[in-house]
């Protein structure tokens, strides 16, 4: 038992030294993650059915440990696999790049992958400051535990806090755009003609979600939402 285990690990340890074992890795936890935005956004909108309503939806993820710490430990493990593959790809290419290349398929590729990198960052950088925002209080004004309508409202009444999180929503667009995109490559769609109707709809996708977390900060201050 104990040496099909080590067997099975060491395989696996072998496949993710391949950069196609690391553009797997980066797909599953790139969807793993993009699952949770859709559940996290449709908890976000549940602002708009009342104080009630969203204060409730928190209170029961925070009365079910064993289903928030199981998905929590599985949202960090995801990112940082999905971070060190993406590190690990990225030097490999830079590695690997023909020096003075000046091929044009190829720049554009380099670009991608570059803005991935930088947008990447920023939504890590959003990611910590959110968390010290919204769920420990830290650098929130009136972090009231518990009440998540009040945290919310309070904070989308600055303007330069919904600028921020508006900013930090459009970099998430185009960190989804192309992670949306790649992740279609990664299962294999390499043929032109679905690629130009892949691209269109990532692109949707991406500014659809990346819209419905910014309502609710422009909404908050816009005064929808009492
Ligand atoms: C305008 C956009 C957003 C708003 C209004 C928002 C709001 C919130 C709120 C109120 C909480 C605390 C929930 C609670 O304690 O019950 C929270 C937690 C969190 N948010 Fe967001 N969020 C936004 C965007 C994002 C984005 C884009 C990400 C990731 C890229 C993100 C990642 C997280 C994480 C990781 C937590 C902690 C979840 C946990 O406690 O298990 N949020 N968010």
């Amino acid at each position: 038992m104990k040496s099909t285990m080590s067997v099975t690990s060491r395989r696996l340890a072998s496949f993710y030294q391949t950069a196609v074992g690391k553009k797997a890795v980066m797909a599953v936890t790139g969807l793993i993650l993009f699952l949770w935005l859709v559940l996290h956004v449709l908890g976000n909108l549940q602002i708009f059915l009342g104080r009630d309503q969203i204060n409730r939806y928190s209170a029961f993820l925070h009365a079910t440990p064993e289903a928030l710490w199981p998905v929590r430990i599985i949202l960090i493990v995801a990112i940082v696999l999905h971070i060190n593959s993406a590190v690990l790809l990225y030097l490999q290419k830079v590695k690997n790049r023909p020096i003075g290349y000046t091929k044009k398929g190829n720049r554009g590729a380099t670009v991608m992958s570059r803005t991935m990198m930088w947008s990447g960052f920023a939504l890590l950088v959003f990611i910590i400051l959110h968390l010290l925002h919204m769920t420990t209080g830290t650098i929130h004004k009136d972090f009231i535990a518990g009440d998540v309508f009040h945290n919310l409202t309070f904070a989308f009444h600055q303007p330069t806090v919904v600028a921020l999180y508006v900013l930090a929503m459009a970099l998430l667009a185009m960190h989804l755009y192309h992670g949306l995109y790649s992740f279609t490559q990664s299962l294999g769609v390499s043929n032109p003609r679905h690629t130009s109707r892949i691209k269109p709809l990532a692109a949707a996708f991406a500014i659809v979600m990346a819209s419905l977390f910014a309502l609710v900060p422009i909404a908050v201050l816009a005064g929808f939402v009492h």
